[in-house]
């Protein structure tokens, strides 16, 4: 059994109220950090612990805070980014929905360490049973001195808001998120200027993760150097996994970095294998935007070695045979399940949520879903394998926030590693068509050649 840092107490209905989740030893990073430690010695820990940011890149955490410009008397703010919109990725809402006090706690904590007197949680709009019991975990740790004026005895205040989007995925990257704070319309800003110069209001602002904000109580009561030999190497620390697809047991796991992949898909206390007890086809490991790993990059990279859930591990080969740790948005095919009707899906979502603002992106997300439209059922020909290519090349690196990578990735992996399924399709139209129409799975679907 692995060490668990966020999720030791989960099954513990109580923990979910503030008196069960003092009860189980919360909010004991608040009387510290106020009573015993400086703001940054606070970020001294998080330096020390390893923790990266656990929203998808994983930029480490103590940097990020660093950066902060702390050279004007302009409020500072910390947004918690509870958007989570990416298929695939479920891992936040098991925080926020089962130990609420965690995520507020680690905000109290993570605001004083940054000097912020105002502090955001930014959810996801479909998650609106969730706002409420944010606000009331909020409500109750303002009754109890948590929150507000004088928190504790101390001299210091702050004030925790939560504010639910209107259900786009782009408003999960960061600087559309505080676009959408502001009011406006959530389109990505062109950075520089980073928000830690000049971001909500145009102030200092930091942008973390639920997760990433979760785990800052621990470090505190444990100490950064306790946290960094949780893990492996420059993976420090627990992640959660929301694993799904052809698994026995879906669900969100806490895992420690570095497990081996086999072990996760395989053992009973993880994802208890494939269902039906069927073949592994491929996995994305890290929410729909990372690179889909064929079944024979899954478990060992191509040098042979195990391949292991780790940041590093996970990328190793780079694009042409590696992938992401991303979201932790696990995926699993079994052998049944078409790479290219997949690709195709993660298209349209892409194509449907693209803010539009960059040409390569707008029109690059639309050409991409068409042609895979087109593949799919049984209308493509081989030139558009190529063409998809071509497309995908386009769109990467040519937009202003990562959404257009990451709308590319996954188009271009599955190419790269499913091409004879492609040509497939091609070769065999009135088997698509059957597939598609026939069977009455996709009667109702639009035509788009
Ligand atoms: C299109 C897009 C969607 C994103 N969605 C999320 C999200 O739902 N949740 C999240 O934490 N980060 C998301 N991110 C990453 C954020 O921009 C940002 O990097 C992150 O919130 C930083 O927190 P961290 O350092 O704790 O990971 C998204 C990025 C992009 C480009
Ligand atoms: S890459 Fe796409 S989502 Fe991002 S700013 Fe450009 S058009 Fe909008």
């Amino acid at each position: 059994m692995g060490k668990k840092i966020l999720l030791e107490h989960i099954d513990k209905p109580e923990i979910k109220g503030i008196e069960g989740y003092i009860k189980y030893g919360g909010y004991r990073s608040i009387e510290k950090a106020l009573k015993k430690m400086t703001p940054d010695e606070i970020t001294e820990e998080v330096k020390k612990s390893g923790l990266r940011g656990r929203g998808g890149a994983g930029f480490p955490t103590g940097m990020k805070w660093s950066f902060l410009f702390k050279g004007s008397d302009k409020p500072r703010y910390l947004l918690c980014n509870a958007d989570e919109s990416e298929p695939g990725t479920f891992k936040d809402r098991l925080i926020m929905e089962k130990i609420p006090h965690l995520l507020v706690e680690g905000m109290i904590a993570s605001s004083y360490a940054l000097g912020v007197r105002t502090a955001y949680i930014y959810i996801r709009g479909e998650y609106m049973y969730i706002l409420r019991i944010l606000e009331q975990a909020i409500a109750e740790a303002y009754a109890k001195g948590y929150l507000g004026e004088k928190i504790l005895g101390s001299d210091y205040s702050l004030d925790l808001y939560v504010h639910p989007g209107g259900g786009a995925y782009i408003c999960g990257e960061e600087t559309a998120l505080i676009e959408s704070l502001e009011g406006k319309r959530g389109n990505p800003r062109i950075k520089p200027p980073f928000p830690a110069v000049a971001g909500l209001w145009g102030c200092p602002t930091i942008v973390n993760n639920v997760e990433t904000i979760a785990k800052v109580p621990f470090i505190i009561n444990e100490g950064g150097e306790t946290y960094s030999k949780i893990g492996i190497g420059a993976s420090t620390g627990t992640k959660l996994i929301s694993a799904c697809g052809n698994i026995n047991k879906p669900g969100v796991y806490e895992i420690e970095l570095g497990l081996p992949v086999e072990e996760f898909i395989y053992s009973d206390e993880y994802c208890g294998g494939i269902k039906g007890g069927k073949q592994l086809k491929a996995v994305v490991p890290g929410g729909s935007s990372v690179p889909i790993l064929p079944q024979r990059l899954v478990t060992k990279t191509a040098a042979g070695t195990p391949r292991l859930m780790s940041y590093e591990s996970l990328a190793e080969g780079g694009f042409q045979t590696g992938s992401m740790l991303g979201s932790g948005g696990f995926i699993v095919f079994d052998e049944d399940q078409c790479v290219v009707r997949n690709t195709w899906n993660f298209s349209r979502f892409y194509h449907h949520e693209s803010c539009g603002q960059c040409s390569p992106c707008r029109e690059g997300t639309g050409w991409m879903e068409k042609i895979l439209h087109r593949l799919e059922h049984g209308h493509g020909h081989m030139e558009d394998i190529d063409l998809l290519w071509d497309v995908q090349r386009k769109v990467e690196g040519n937009t202003i926030c990562p959404f257009g990578d990451a709308s590319a990735w996954p188009v271009a992996a599955a190419i790269r590693h499913f091409r004879d399924e492609f040509e497939w399709h091609v070769l065999n139209p009135e088997e698509c068509t059957r597939r598609n129409y026939g069977m009455g799975v996709a009667a109702a679907e639009p035509e788009l050649v």
